[in-house]
């Protein structure tokens, strides 16, 4: 079977995997192929908060405008929405890159230099993940389209043999080959005394974003993942958000895709960001609310003999500290990584 690690980026290993050569995963999943001329993408979010009446329309008004100057170097841009745990409705425009250099030379532009630094009386920050090659990994459920990063990435792989056992996800990453992707240092925050906060990421922080696509279901499956898997992701994914600290989670949203208007689409996302990737795995390996995330789906798609439209993805992230970089302008204090900062 095919290994999920696009070939030119196999090496020997000195860790080996969590399964025997052998082993044949019981369904299929694909990942992203990477072209060997890519050595480095940039997983970029601009976000976009407030509380006000008026906040959504001119919050979306700002990232129409910040669309409207991305041109034909960006591979993929997703837009999302979700009110936050202090009750801002935010939206975050999410564009990848396939080149670092283009990304740099998009942001150093002066119109786009000065949206991004606009006074709107709204919130604003930037997440932006530029990891090489070997720092990253895609899984799909689904043959037919791909999502986020597979988009920017565009080819796929056969049918991948490192899934469906706890430790995949790892198995999939081409630096965990000779890497035990361990974390090290501190976060670092460094405020200016004018409502900007500059966070300094630590070695080896893990960020994933997991998705889910109900478009495609129709009649008995629809009814059950709205009525009994969605509720149970919910469930999840506020643990997370409220009390993710106990597992090694800096921070979660449950996110909405909505279209250039703000219409919500049938696609969500969850999204967090780990002191490590031994943490997120403890996460969804052993903590009851992935548990019951996964046993839910699993007794679901018995119930319907595995066949099933729902699509589920994921694209996971594991970044030195030269590969993020955060701030925060004018947000609340409970925003993204600066509920860690110390008060
Ligand atoms: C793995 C189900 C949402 C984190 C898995 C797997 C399934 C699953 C079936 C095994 C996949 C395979 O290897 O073939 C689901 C369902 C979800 C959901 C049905 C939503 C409806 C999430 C979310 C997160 C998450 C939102 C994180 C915020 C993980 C991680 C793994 C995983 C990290 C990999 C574990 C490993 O390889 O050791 N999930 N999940 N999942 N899930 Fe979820």
């Amino acid at each position: 079977m095919d290994s999920s690690i696009t070939p030119h980026l196999a090496c020997p290993r000195s860790r080996p995997r969590r399964i025997a050569d052998d082993y044949a995963p019981p369904y299929p999943a694909w990942s992203a192929r990477i072209d060997p001329a890519i050595g480095q993408v940039v997983m970029a979010s601009y976000g976009v908060q407030g509380r006000e009446s008026g906040d959504v329309a001119a919050a979306l008004a700002h990232v129409r405008a910040l669309r409207a100057t991305l041109d034909a170097d960006v591979r993929h841009v997703d837009l999302a929405r979700y009110v936050d745990e202090a009750g801002y409705d935010t939206l975050v425009l999410q564009p990848y890159w396939t080149d670092p250099e283009a990304f740099r030379r998009w942001e150093a532009r002066a119109d786009v230099a000065a949206l991004l630094a606009a006074e709107t009386g709204l919130g604003h920050f930037r997440e932006i993940l530029t990891p090489t090659v070997e720092r990253l990994e895609t899984l799909y459920s689904t043959e037919d389209e791909m999502e986020g990063l597979g988009r920017a990435l565009e080819r796929r792989s056969p049918p991948v043999q490192e899934h469906a056992y706890w430790g995949s996800a790892r198995d999939r990453f081409p630096i965990a080959q000779t890497d035990a992707l361990e974390p090290a240092g501190q976060l670092g925050f460094a405020a200016d005394g004018a409502g900007r906060v500059t966070v300094r990421g630590h070695d080896n922080i893990a960020i994933i974003r997991s998705g889910q696509d109900w478009g495609p279901t129709g009649g008995e499956e629809r009814r059950l993942y709205l009525a009994e898997i969605e509720p149970v992701l919910r469930a999840g994914m506020d643990f997370l958000r409220d009390r993710g600290g106990e597992c090694g989670c800096y921070l979660n949203r449950y996110m909405r895709i909505v279209d250039m208007d703000g219409a919500p689409q049938e696609k969500s996302f969850g999204w967090s960001y780990w002191r490590s990737l031994g943490d997120m795995e403890n996460w969804s390996e052993a903590h009851p609310s992935h548990l019951a995330i996964f046993g839910t789906f699993m007794r679901i798609v018995q119930q319907l003999n595995f066949d099933l439209k729902l699509r589920l993805w994921h694209e996971v992230y594991v970044v030195t500290p030269d590969q993020q970089l955060y701030d925060y302008r004018n947000c609340h204090p409970d925003t993204g990584f600066l509920k860690q900062m110390p008060r």
